[in-house]
């Protein structure tokens, strides 16, 4: 609480009387502050995860674009509003974190609920909004540009063919029966990684992390969160988180009102699929190896790693 009180003081010049930790999310620890005017949410990252500098090392470029889509876009009201320093600055540290501050949205989360009609027509409204803008925003959008790279493959190969063998046995057990699977899948995302390099796609400004816990109802409006992911890239990359929705149609009819006559590249969606499936993967693999985790974290870390291995068929 007391090194939080001081953030706050110290870089945005807020007093606040109280800061109640919240069910953060994948990423970052979350808090809710308030005094007696105002509330926030302060997104806390812990320099001791691994995952950190993945979430963080971009945070400088993609708010920016968030507050010029605050500004210039219809997304006013339906994404966060992130909140700068007293410097002017997007984030702050201490010794042990790094802090990024928002206003405080009153809502609730959709989580594991399912959208309703209205709810999904705007997550639609969203989505087609945001593809409107590419990089011709006056904004850099350089480093957010999609490079198509995976840069663990290599690194989950090498473990896949070693390391894994000096791996606790709880942990090969779940990893073993899939290893066939897994390094196909690695094989075909690598060879789209190379094609799509080379193959000049559209690029539009995507959300990439679109799920239900990223999105909460706010009064009238539902509202899309969590905005680490911000890339220039080919729409497939927010297209694959809706394609197996039951509102998919009703989406695309949205969607094309205003993308006109547009179509899927399926390589750039198997593409994504593959990423993503090796991402989440690979990410639980580094939380057992590199991170501090007591028993109980470790266990639950081991379940999503068997759940992720199950979904490679899908
Ligand atoms: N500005 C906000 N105001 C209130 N609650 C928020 C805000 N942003 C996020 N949340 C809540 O915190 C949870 C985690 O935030 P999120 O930005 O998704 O973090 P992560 O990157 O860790 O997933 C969300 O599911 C939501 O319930
Ligand atoms: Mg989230």
């Amino acid at each position: 609480m007391n090194n939080i009180k001081t953030i706050l003081k110290d870089h945005y010049d807020i007093d606040i009387i109280n800061a109640l930790s919240q069910q953060g999310g994948w990423s970052a620890l979350a808090y809710k502050v308030f005094n007696n005017q105002h509330t926030y949410f302060l997104k806390a990252y812990e320099k001791s995860r691994a995952s950190t500098p993945k979430w963080t090392a971009l945070i400088d470029k993609y708010v920016p674009i968030m507050i010029w889509l605050l500004h210039h876009s219809d997304l006013k009201g339906k994404i966060p509003l992130p909140l700068l320093t007293k410097n002017g600055d997007y984030k702050c540290e201490d010794d042990d974190r790094i802090y990024l501050l928002y206003e405080y949205i009153d809502g609730e989360t959709i989580g594991d609920k399912d959208l309703t009609k209205e709810q999904a027509c705007q997550l639609s409204e969203i989505i087609t909004e945001l593809h409107l803008y590419g990089e011709e925003i006056p904004i850099e959008t350089d480093a957010i540009k999609e490079d198509f790279t995976v840069p663990f493959l290599q690194q989950l190969r090498n473990f896949l063919d070693e390391e894994i063998t000096h791996f606790s046995s709880d942990v090969r057990e779940v990893i073993n029966p899939h290893i066939e699977q897994l390094n196909n899948l690695i094989d075909t995302t690598e060879k789209l990684s190379k094609s799509l390099k080379y193959s000049n796609l559209r690029m539009s400004l995507c959300h990439t992390d679109i799920h239900h816990w990223n999105l909460m109802q706010c009064e009238q409006q539902l509202m899309l969160i969590d905005w680490e992911g911000l890339k220039l890239a080919p729409v497939e990359a927010d297209i694959m988180f809706l394609i197996d929705k039951p509102y998919y149609d009703e989406f695309m009819r949205i969607y094309q009102k205003f993308h006109k006559n547009f179509t899927i590249n399926t390589d750039a969606l198997q593409f994504y699929q593959g990423r993503r499936k090796l991402e989440d993967i690979w990410e639980l693999i580094e939380q057992l190896l590199f991170d501090d985790q007591d028993v109980q974290e470790r266990v639950k870390t081991i379940n999503y790693l068997t759940g992720s291995l199950k979904d490679i068929r899908k």
